[in-house]
């Protein structure tokens, strides 16, 4: 919504909800936990390469830099690995955000809804690990989280990424004309999906 109230966001720690799951969190081939400060290099070996950050938010090709950016303890809180056999694959945000909401109610719709990210190294592309990992995170968000409503975004262009959301039974609720600048200058379209926790449980059944 455009009148977003910015002061209203971010007012619940996830870090603190995420303490309260027990991890790690198992699939039928992958592992969801925390990340911590030591997967920096980890984290690092794929979110350095242009094909991996071609469509995230920043793109640093200087090590110390990245972890300047990333490795805070506000995006390690919402930063979780995802795991094959012990090794990492890819990464997954769950960021926990306020509902939009008038003044008046704000305070009902605090810490209400998640956002979810996805990164897979290239090597680990193609076999459904972001499509097992990310239902996985829908039920914690939905089930052990008692989220009311989940959301994510990309750019348009973003062809994988709007495609798993299809996949996981996002919707397509919004799509921005020509709103996002690209680092390579060019303007370029967004597209919002979101799922509600009773359209999630009803593909459950
Ligand atoms: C977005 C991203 C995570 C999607 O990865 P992905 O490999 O396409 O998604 P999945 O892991 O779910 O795999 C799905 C693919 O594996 C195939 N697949 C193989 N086995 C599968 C299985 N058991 N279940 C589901 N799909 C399977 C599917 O057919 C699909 O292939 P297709 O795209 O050729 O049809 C990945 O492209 C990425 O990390 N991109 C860079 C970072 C990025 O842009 N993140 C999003 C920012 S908004």
């Amino acid at each position: 919504m455009a009148a977003n109230d910015q002061d209203h966001r971010d007012t619940r720690d996830e870090g603190e909800l995420l303490d309260k799951i027990v991890w790690p969190v198992r699939t039928d081939r992958l592992s969801l936990r925390r990340a911590t400060a030591d997967d920096a290099d980890t984290i690092w070996s794929w979110r350095r390469l242009e094909e991996v950050s071609r469509w995230l938010t920043f793109w640093c090709t200087d090590r110390d830099e990245f972890a300047a950016k990333h490795l805070t303890a506000a995006r390690l809180g919402r930063t979780l690995l995802i795991e094959r056999d012990g090794a990492a694959v890819g990464e997954l945000m769950l960021r926990i955000t306020d509902a939009w909401a008038q003044a008046e109610v704000a305070d009902h719709g605090k810490g209400l809804q998640a956002e979810l990210g996805w990164v897979l190294a290239p090597q680990h592309t193609g076999h459904g690990y972001a499509t097992e990992i990310v239902e996985a995170a829908l039920r914690l968000c939905f089930v052990d989280l008692g989220m009311r409503r989940v959301f994510a975004d990309c750019f348009a262009d973003n062809t994988a990424s709007w495609r798993l959301m299809e996949r996981v039974g996002m919707r397509r609720e919004l799509h921005s004309v020509g709103e996002s600048l690209h680092r390579d200058g060019t303007w370029r379209d967004g597209y919002g999906y979101a799922i509600l926790a009773g359209e999630w449980f009803d593909r459950q059944r």
